[in-house]
């Protein structure tokens, strides 16, 4: 397995998710008690779009450069000021990645670790954050991270799960990880990332989740192509174990704004629904 996010930094689904993230680790912020933010796959942390293998691809040219250049969307003040802050002036060069949003959010006595596999990315990261004593970066597997490293000690936080999905067991790794994550800390905030290709496997993983007894699911969808062909990226989705108060509801009211920025087919969709609900 070779995967460089790299080569599709800034994309549609980057842009959804982090998105998303941005709204997570705003909720934690309601509450003065530090919090600990998990990144399970993590990446490089940030990505130079100048860069011969983002423009190879140039997918985040219909990603952040849209919404870069769009009327501002009030829910993604926070997000957008992250992006900012990889930059300098108006410019967009970099992306990034969600360990880099992530800081964005962090107050001085958060803190967040990052497992990332690749030793490159992982050598990346560690410059990146080199000096911030919040950070902690280990070349270690995810899924392994998730049975040894939670609960935190904080009690409260955000995992984020976001695998390459290129081999064909990460449904099933993704949904045993989150299970055993769940029985030792079931009151964090899990997100999952997963893509739209084709329907079937997304479906079982849908099944294997509401079948896992594990309440409060969230399941948020956006798809800026119709889902007529498995040969691209349609769009994805996320599922948020135990969301934020009113997550659904600002959630209804952005993705469709965001949909008009991103969309690249009238039949274009977003879905936000409880997979399980309380
Ligand atoms: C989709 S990218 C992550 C993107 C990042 N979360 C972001 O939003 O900016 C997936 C990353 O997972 C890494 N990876 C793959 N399998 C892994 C594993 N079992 N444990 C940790 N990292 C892994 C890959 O090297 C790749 O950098």
């Amino acid at each position: 397995m070779n995967y460089r996010h790299v080569f599709h930094a800034g994309n549609f689904a980057d842009v959804f998710k982090h998105a998303v993230l941005s709204l997570l680790l705003k909720s934690l912020h309601r509450k003065d008690a530090p919090f600990c933010y998990l990144d399970t796959h993590a990446g490089a942390g940030r990505y130079d779009l100048s860069s011969d293998s983002a423009q190879k691809t140039g997918e985040f040219n219909d990603g952040i450069r849209r919404l870069w250049s769009a009327d501002p969307l009030p829910e993604l003040v926070d997000y957008l000021a992250a992006v900012r802050g990889s930059n300098t002036g108006d410019a967009l060069r970099y992306y990034p990645g969600s360990p880099a949003v992530a800081r964005y959010f962090l107050r001085p006595t958060d803190r967040m670790v990052l497992l990332e596999r690749q030793p490159e990315e992982c050598a990346q990261l560690k410059t990146l954050f080199a000096g911030d004593r919040r950070v902690t970066v280990l070349a270690q597997d995810g899924y392994a991270g998730l049975k040894a490293l939670l609960p935190p000690k904080e009690r409260r936080g955000l995992v984020l799960i976001d695998p390459p999905f290129e081999a064909e067991d990460e449904y099933a790794r993704v949904v045993q990880g989150l299970r055993s994550a769940h029985a030792r800390w079931a009151s964090g905030i899990y997100a999952l990332w997963y893509p739209l290709k084709n329907r079937p496997p997304v479906e079982r993983f849908h099944r294997m989740l509401a079948d896992s007894g594990i309440r409060k699911m969230l399941l948020v969808e956006f798809a800026p192509y119709p889902e007529d062909t498995g040969f691209r990226l349609n769009g994805c989705g996320m599922i948020v174990v135990n969301p934020p108060w009113q997550l659904d509801e600002t959630l209804r009211s952005l993705l469709p704004s965001l949909l008009d920025v991103l969309r690249q087919h009238p039949s274009g969709r977003t879905g936000v629904s409880w997979l399980v609900p309380e």
